[in-house]
């Protein structure tokens, strides 16, 4: 029963809590609901207080239940795998219950999402159309869960998957869920995307308002083949093409067992000095050289059998007593226990001496590469086994609060084999996370369309690499894979000493040219206008809050001969102002196909008429900046 409400201003935002107490047990329960004044967002989350007088065990425990009374109510949400994350799909609600689960342990977006929306006038539409969004906003286990049932309500729940997960509360203890984002949008899809985009940016990343740097990675360029030369090449070559930012992933540390593989030394985050002899101090001196800031891989919630940490310390890993542990990665990675306090020490001081000792290392890239296959904690009491699931991500927030109390300004990236960490929850404290393993621009295109209703491009990290790709083989041009990476958070992933002149000067150009627009792409709005998994092609724009600048990116991905095609509006323009139109990022001597180059157009023109760019061919693509006058 309901025992009162009160309403408390918390900086901009006022949190209103409804207090319940059961009638027979002194167990209360409080509702909390955090209202923005300046995002479109509420964030919803329960606190149960335990005033019995012994433990009390949870075995459901949803952050918010909304009911939405609606007949053709339809949900949009995400699915995947590795290496094809973030696909879409819209599906109406049914009578009946549909359930997405996430039991990971450790990484939770690579398969389903915790984000959905909803759309209340029937099928979804980017930009019309009423529309609710949700978000849990927790790094571990997820369970949503809608039901449909004869009172022509449709009810969703979000919040803590409860499967392995009882959790026993004591006495005076209180249970704080994670909070459900909620938004509401008249604007359709894209319009509840661009209130997430605000709120992300504003409340959850880290440095949000902060131009992100163009970096190369060393990943797919050398995979674990580090040294000193190489990494001083890479730094040289992307300071020429007018890069930021260079990057040292896998492959840099272990010293009784040399990182030369994915078998070995998670958590010897030592240099190997037969790789670097003149350690990290080495690499930064030539990041100094080629006046490039320098980032660095690690993955430190994680170790293999192989590794001295594991030697010393194989109380550490999570795993069943008795039982043998299933090994992930190389046949001998293990995940890190992190319920235990000295498991957090360690993880944290992972940065922090890397921070401490070296303070000019500007971006961390913290990779997760396992799931918690084995489900035992060698820490936890016999009777509290069931908490490890929640547990691990107590602990992990506590690490990465730290993380962020001492060092404020270095950059981090959120890794999990790909796009396995892409979660509000996750992102606390991060500044970006690696979007997929896969970078094929034309699976990208998918990929960023479907991400993109939840977090925005500032965060998305997205790279120009190699061709035949690494993952699936397929071969498109520079240009187009330029193009896709450049609707996101600009990076590449390849190995500038096998790119020819002439690629690296279409490279140079393209990221001069990004620079200009990169503040549009990053803090700007994001209207989809077409959708990739409805037709051939896919168009987007971004508009600056202003209204003075923005960036149409158009791209065909398998056209059909003869196909009728229509003219993209764009969304989000003034009406009232003109606008100059430019393509951007054209092959050196090619001319602009486009009618309307050059040309000034109303922003009533360009979104009631609209522009045609698509029917260029397989894999063509088009990057537009439209110039207020
Ligand atoms: C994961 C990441 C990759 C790369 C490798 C390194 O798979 O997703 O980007 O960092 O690990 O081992």
């Amino acid at each position: 029963m309901a025992t009162g409400c009160d309403v408390k201003n918390e900086g901009k935002a006022s949190v209103t809590t409804v207090h319940l107490k059961d009638p027979v047990y002194n167990i209360k329960v409080d509702l909390k609901y955090r209202a923005y004044n300046d995002v479109d967002m509420i964030e919803a989350w329960t606190e149960i207080l335990n005033g019995e007088k012994g433990t009390v065990t949870l075995t459901t425990f949803a952050s918010a239940m909304l009911p939405i009374r609606r007949g053709d109510v339809w949900m949009s949400h995400l699915s995947g795998t590795w290496a094809a994350e973030g696909q879409l799909s819209h599906e109406k609600l049914q009578p009946g219950e549909f359930v997405i689960r996430n039991n990971d342990g450790t990484r939770n977006s690579h398969t389903d999402h915790a984000e959905v929306m909803f759309s209340l006038d029937g099928k979804g539409q980017e930009n019309a159309g009423n529309v609710i969004g949700a978000a849990l906003v927790y790094s571990g286990n997820y369970k949503l869960k809608t039901v449909t049932d004869d009172t022509e309500y449709h009810y969703f729940f979000a919040g803590i998957n409860e499967q392995n997960s009882e959790y026993h509360l004591k006495k005076g203890e209180t249970f704080k869920t994670p909070a459900l984002a909620l938004t509401y949008s008249t604007q359709g899809l894209s319009g509840a995307s661009r209130n997430f985009h605000k709120w992300g940016r504003k409340y959850i990343l880290a440095h949000g308002d902060k131009e992100r740097d163009i970096l190369l990675n060393s990943w797919e360029g050398v995979y674990f083949d580090i040294n000193q030369k190489g990494m001083d090449q890479m730094m040289a070559d992307i300071h020429s093409m007018d890069g930021e930012l260079f990057v040292m992933d896998d492959g840099w540390f272990g010293t009784k067992y040399p990182r030369v593989t994915d078998n070995c030394a998670l958590g010897d985050w030592v240099v190997d000095t037969k790789k670097l002899p003149n350690g990290i101090e080495g690499l930064l001196n030539d990041a100094r050289k080629n006046q490039v800031k320098f980032g660095i891989w690690i993955e430190p919630e994680m170790t293999n059998t192989t590794s001295m940490l594991y030697e010393k310390h194989p109380d550490w890993v999570i795993k069943a007593p008795k039982r043998d542990a299933v090994l992930g990665r190389g046949g001998t990675q293990l995940v890190l226990d992190l319920s235990n306090p000295k498991v957090q020490d360690f993880v944290f001081g992972v940065v922090d001496n890397l921070l401490t000792k070296y303070p000019d290392i500007a971006y961390i890239k913290w990779d997760a590469n396992m799931a918690i296959m084995n489900h035992g904690s060698q820490y936890l009491s016999a009777a509290d086994q069931s908490h490890l699931y929640i547990a691990y991500h107590q602990g992990f927030a506590k690490v990465i609060d730290r993380i962020r109390a001492k060092y404020k300004d270095v950059v981090i990236q959120c890794c999990a084999s790909g796009g396995g960490r892409a979660n509000w929850g996750m992102l606390r404290g991060f500044d970006e996370f690696w979007v997929s393993d896969n970078t094929d621009a034309m699976q990208r295109i998918y990929m960023q369309y479907g991400t993109s209703y939840f977090f925005p491009a500032i965060a998305m990290a997205s790279h120009i690499s190699a061709v035949p790709n690494h993952t699936v083989f397929r071969t498109t041009s520079l240009k187009y894979r330029i193009d896709v990476a450049m609707s996101g958070r600009l990076g590449m992933e390849i190995q500038p000493k096998n790119m020819t002149d002439e690629e690296k000067a279409l490279c140079r150009k393209a990221i001069s040219e990004y620079k200009e627009i990169r503040p549009v792409v990053q803090f700007g709005d994001l209207y989809r206008l077409v959708s990739p998994y409805e037709g051939n092609h896919m168009a987007l724009n971004y508009v600056s809050k202003d209204t003075n600048k923005a960036v149409l990116f158009a791209y065909d991905i398998h056209p059909r001969f003869q196909e009728k095609l229509l003219a993209v509006k764009l969304q989000g323009l003034d009406p009232n102002k003109q606008y100059k139109v430019e393509e951007i990022n054209l092959m050196p001597a090619a001319s602009s196909g486009l009618a309307a180059n050059g040309k000034v157009y109303s922003g009533d023109y360009l979104m009631k008429v609209g522009l045609d760019v698509f029917g260029l061919g397989q894999t063509q693509s088009r990057v537009i900046e439209l110039t207020a006058q």
